[in-house]
């Protein structure tokens, strides 16, 4: 625990991620640019930006895939990310989504919940242990939640794509992270996918604190959540959507396109 730098000593939190003045360059281009926010405990933030912006990259950051050149990164106040590996930083109760689904095809739905359950028994012990009532019925909750209670008899590889994101969704909220990061979550989706992904969404930062990374702005408008505009490896704007897309360097860079 010697690497966890206290940065303040109060119970209470007072964000659940801070970044602050965060670069990354590859090979002298800068991904990320002086980046800087925060994301209060318990909120949904979105992080909007066009292709390019840097929005991967910061998600990488904070999972200790890409190590910053510069500037701070901290979990839960105290828990510098920039000195942890990405197994401890995902221990800690950072989840991330990827922009592309990962579940285990040929695999039933709710098997794929059962082997996300947290316990490092690994997945052919976690296959033929016999689950504990309490081990069932979250998995029953979360397929409440992700709605494909009805499906979980059907094997994963069988699903829509939209079914696919929503399971791997499931998947890591069977570890019950404290903070969901979600990368482009409705990229593929139908239309109907993507309405029911936003309410998924807005259920699960009841719970969790949530970050969205998206460009569709009318999904993000339908998340109804505090918005950071990237642009360049930067924060351009921040408020509401009304606010950020009535700011004129947001419409000049962004909208305008
Ligand atoms: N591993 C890498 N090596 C070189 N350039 C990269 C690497 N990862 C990202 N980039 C560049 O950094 C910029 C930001 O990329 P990214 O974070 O993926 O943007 P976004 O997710 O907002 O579309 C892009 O110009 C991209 O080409
Ligand atoms: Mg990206």
């Amino acid at each position: 625990m010697e690497m966890q730098v206290s940065k303040k000593t109060s119970d209470a939190i007072s964000s659940i991620l801070y970044l602050d003045g965060v670069s990354v360059s590859f090979d002298g281009f800068k991904a990320l640019n002086d980046l800087s926010f925060v994301v209060e405990p318990g909120q949904m933030q979105a992080i909007i930006g066009p292709n390019g912006a840097g929005k991967t990259t910061m998600m990488d950051v904070i999972t200790g895939k890409t190590r910053p050149d510069e500037g701070e990164v901290y979990f839960r106040d105290n828990f510098d990310l920039t000195q942890l590996d990405e197994a401890r930083i995902a221990n800690l109760g950072i989840g991330r989504k990827f922009q592309k689904p990962t579940v285990f095809e040929s695999h039933t739905v709710f098997d794929n919940l059962e082997l996300s359950l947290k316990g490092d028994k690994g997945p052919f012990a976690t296959l033929f242990a016999s689950l504990t009532e309490m081990d069932r019925s979250r998995i029953e909750d979360v397929l409440e939640t992700i709605r494909l209670s009805e499906k979980k008899d059907w094997l994963a590889g069988e699903l829509s794509h939209g079914q696919k994101q929503w399971l791997e969704i499931g998947m890591l909220l069977m570890q019950d992270p404290e903070l969901l990061l979600v990368d482009e979550p409705v990229a593929g989706m139908t239309d109907a996918e993507t309405v029911q992904t936003a309410e998924l969404l807005r259920l699960i930062a009841k719970t969790h604190s949530v970050v969205v990374v998206e460009h569709d702005m009318e999904f993000v408008r339908s998340l109804k959540c505090r918005v950071t505009v990237l642009h360049e490896g930067h924060v351009l704007a921040e408020g509401s959507l009304d606010k950020v897309s009535n700011d004129p360097q947001v419409i000049e860079v962004y909208l305008g396109r």
